[in-house]
């Protein structure tokens, strides 16, 4: 009995056990592919970037900068990154698996879950004509079946690597991305000394330094339409050193191809190893996803160099002008721009005295600006009209064919301001199509600049805003150049075409300007334009795609121009740069400039004027003519040439850039003076660099009767003028000189 009882309390203690099917974790079969590739090289002529599958099948980006020579050597040293979390280097880093310090891709799924862990399946590496070498390394979800294809397009000569990422429900239900990263960078430095450009409307592009510390470092915007103002979607990151050089050390600069909200996050993880993730800010703009659909991310552009950051922007320029700013590096004309001249005060009479001296004065474009349209609501001040594209006939009864034909028969182009995707709440449109303005459904639209945003992300608004352009274009077949604006933010957004799916209105709103953009590419090849928002808030590689020129900023001070200038060119190259000479007391700023310093500053970029040349004096007219002139015969330096940056005005009270043909064959010198030196001190040495080491130059100043250098006018040897420099007088605030150099035979 004793030895029954536990006997059968054993049985009755089994029966639960065997009834209750045991539980398994279900591990999906993560299937590993038929070859792993030991590594994926993505090379250009002075740069790598290597990635590996691990053997679970992980993507990993081993290393990024310069040419290491055979990988096999430096996977025998390679230990990996640090990283207590044990994450690895991701290549693509997601949320899910152990969690990366920060993550590419997040997605929600419709079970509620969010994690996502990504496989390697396969890549494909393929060379085209022009030698641009893409790879596609794809990735798998084998429990979500999302799918993932990085894509990384090598152009070698200019050490440039594009990266963008495509996403694929590859599932049965709709899944929600919440964030949507392009590309990641996976860096392994002791320091990182990150460059960036903050800005605000008239301050654009100014430069900032900032020694990366642990933790999260972002720059943003999250402005929708302006979206460059508050900040630029490009940085510089110098490598192990606190100390930013043009000319020494790793440098990396990056850029996004977006026009809209974005997100560069720098993640420094306790290791000290650092994670960069750059995309659309995924802010307010979780992306839903059906069954087979897949989002394609923008570009994001990386470059190495070993040579510091002068050569990483020369790379980002050579790039930007051989694939991707529009018809670069045709050499866009002078020009004189109506609006600091004329604002919206002007009729037939007033334009026509402007072209006249603008012939007079040498310059090749006459731009009408805001203040020529609207009927019901003429445009004759900003509270009204935006909208409304009709010629306005009281002000200009002749119409704009026959200021454009008078422009043309003066050997001038004509070109005309469209802001067409704003209204104003007092125009027509906004009174026939409430619908098309964005607006939080209930709630009143708020107003900046006494305008609304249209709602891009409507087929109908796109095919509106085309018909905008095009019946502009129409008003004359002797259009030559639009000048393209888009003065406010969007605040409040929402979009009655979008519906239940507000989340898609930031991403939809770029999509619908890219459309349009690239629809007036098809049908107007040929026009020139100029992309403005306010001055330089959309300047970035998305819009650049479309447009040849931007306007830099509406501060058109000299002295601060330099500044705005020097920064926008550590990114984008100097042919895109509109820079205008304007009145003084400066309209933004109240500063006075002597004209030859604004000529001067103008003329490093695609110089034009924009003030009423009627109230110049002779003498001032006859400087300008003789700065546009000069410039005629060295402005294929600025637009094609290689930037180098001799003095930063960040640094000091002196800014000097030379421009170097790309067979170093021409060099053009601008030096300016931005403080007063006594005599006592020593001239302004401005050492040279990237001439050809080979060959002697006459140096010429340009623009005066009386030279700052002593040598002017006669021939030296690169060396002088890279080891010893040009000791310039340069004593007096706004001194400014411009060198043309050319090689011996
Ligand atoms: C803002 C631009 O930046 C200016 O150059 C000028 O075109 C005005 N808009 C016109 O409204």
């Amino acid at each position: 009995m004793k030895r029954f009882i536990p006997l059968a309390l054993l049985l009755l203690l089994c029966i639960p056990l065997r009834g209750e099917k045991k539980k398994e974790i279900q591990r999906p079969v993560v299937p590993v592919p038929e070859v792993v590739p030991q590594i994926i090289p993505i090379e250009t002529d002075h740069t790598q970037l290597i990635l590996r599958p691990t053997p679970k099948g992980l993507l990993e980006t081993l290393y990024y900068g310069a040419r290491i020579g055979e990988p096999q050597v430096f996977l025998k040293q390679y230990r990996g990154r640090g990283s207590r979390s044990g994450a690895g280097p991701l290549a693509f880093p997601v949320a899910g698996g152990i969690t990366p310090p920060d993550a590419a891709l997040s997605v929600a799924y419709a079970d509620g879950s969010c994690n996502t862990e990504l496989y390697y399946t396969g890549h494909t590496q393929t060379q085209d004509e022009a030698g641009v070498v893409t790879t596609v390394i794809s990735l798998k979800d084998y429990v979500t079946l999302l799918e993932v294809r990085l894509v990384y397009e090598a152009y070698r000569q200019e050490d440039v690597i594009a990266v963008h990422t495509e996403i694929r429900n590859g599932g049965k239900k709709a899944v929600t991305l919440q964030e949507y990263a392009s590309a990641a960078l996976l860096l392994s430095a002791e320091r990182y000394l990150l460059t960036s450009f903050h800005g605000d409307w008239a301050k654009e592009m100014q430069m900032e330094r900032t020694l990366l510390p642990y933790g999260r470092h972002t720059i943003e915007s999250r402005n929708g339409t302006q979206a460059t103002q508050p900040a630029n979607p490009a940085f510089l990151l110098s490598l192990d050193t606190d100390r930013f050089s043009e000319t020494e050390g790793r440098v990396i600069a990056g850029a996004l191809e977006w026009s809209g909200n974005f997100s560069l996050r720098f993640t420094r993880d306790p290791s000290g190893d650092l994670t960069v993730i750059g995309g659309i800010h995924a802010a307010a703009a979780a992306y839903p996803l059906k069954p087979g659909e897949v989002f394609e991310t923008p570009r994001m552009l990386q470059t190495f160099s070993n040579a510091g950051a002068g050569q990483a922007s020369r790379n980002l320029h050579r790039w930007a002008r051989k694939w991707n700013i529009y018809r670069a590096p045709d050499i866009n004309p002078t020009l004189l721009n109506s609006w600091e001249g004329a604002y919206f005060q002007f009729n037939t009479q007033t334009l026509l005295g402007m072209i006249d001296d603008a012939a007079g004065m040498g310059l090749e474009l006459f731009v009408l600006d805001d203040g020529w349209f609207g009927t019901k609501y003429p445009r004759n001040n900003s509270r009204q009209g935006l909208g409304d594209w009709e010629v306005n006939a009281e002000k200009l009864p002749e119409g704009i064919d026959s200021l454009a034909s008078y422009a043309h028969g003066k050997g001038l182009k004509f070109g005309i301001w469209i802001e067409p995707e704003m209204v104003s709440p007092r125009s027509r449109l906004a009174e026939e199509h409430p619908d098309w303005v964005v607006r939080s459904a209930g709630r009143e639209i708020p107003e900046s600049r006494n305008q609304w945003v249209l709602d891009l992300s409507n087929p109908a608004v796109q095919d509106f805003v085309f018909g905008v352009f095009a019946r502009t274009m129409a008003l004359s077949d002797k259009i030559d150049y639009v000048k393209w604006d888009c003065n406010r933010p969007v605040y409040s957004f929402g979009s009655d075409y979008l519906g239940t799916q507000q989340t898609r209105f930031y991403v939809a709103y770029v999509q619908g300007f890219y459309k349009i953009v690239r629809r007036i590419r098809e049908r107007y090849p040929d026009v020139i334009l100029q992309c403005c928002a306010s001055g330089g808030a959309r300047v970035d590689y998305g819009a650049l795609r479309y447009f040849n020129e931007v306007w830099t900023s509406d501060n058109t001070d000299a002295l601060e121009r330099v500044r705005i200038q020097y920064g926008t060119g550590l990114i984008y190259p100097a042919c895109v740069q509109g820079s205008h000479v304007s009145a003084v007391p400066n309209h933004q700023t109240g500063n006075v400039t002597p004209l030859k310093f604004r000529l001067d500053v103008a003329a490093a970029g695609r110089l034009g004027m924009e003030l009423q040349p009627r109230n110049l004096t002779e003498a001032e007219q006859a400087l300008c003519r003789r700065c546009i002139e000069s410039y005629k015969q060295y402005r294929d330096i600025v637009f094609a040439g290689d930037l180098y940056r001799l003095a930063s005005p960040y640094e000091g009270d002196a800014c000097a850039l030379l421009f170097v043909s790309e067979d170093r064959s021409r060099a053009v010198l601008f030096s300016y003076s931005l403080g007063f030196r006594s005599r006592a001190m020593r001239d302004r040495t401005v050492r040279l660099q990237g001439l050809d080491a080979a060959r002697h130059y006459r140096v010429r100043e340009l623009n005066t009767d009386k030279s700052c250098w002593w040598g002017d006018g006669g021939i030296y040897e690169a060396d002088y003028l890279m080891g010893n420099g040009m000791d310039l007088k340069q004593y007096k605030m706004y001194d400014s000189a411009i060198f043309l150099l050319e090689a011996q035979p």
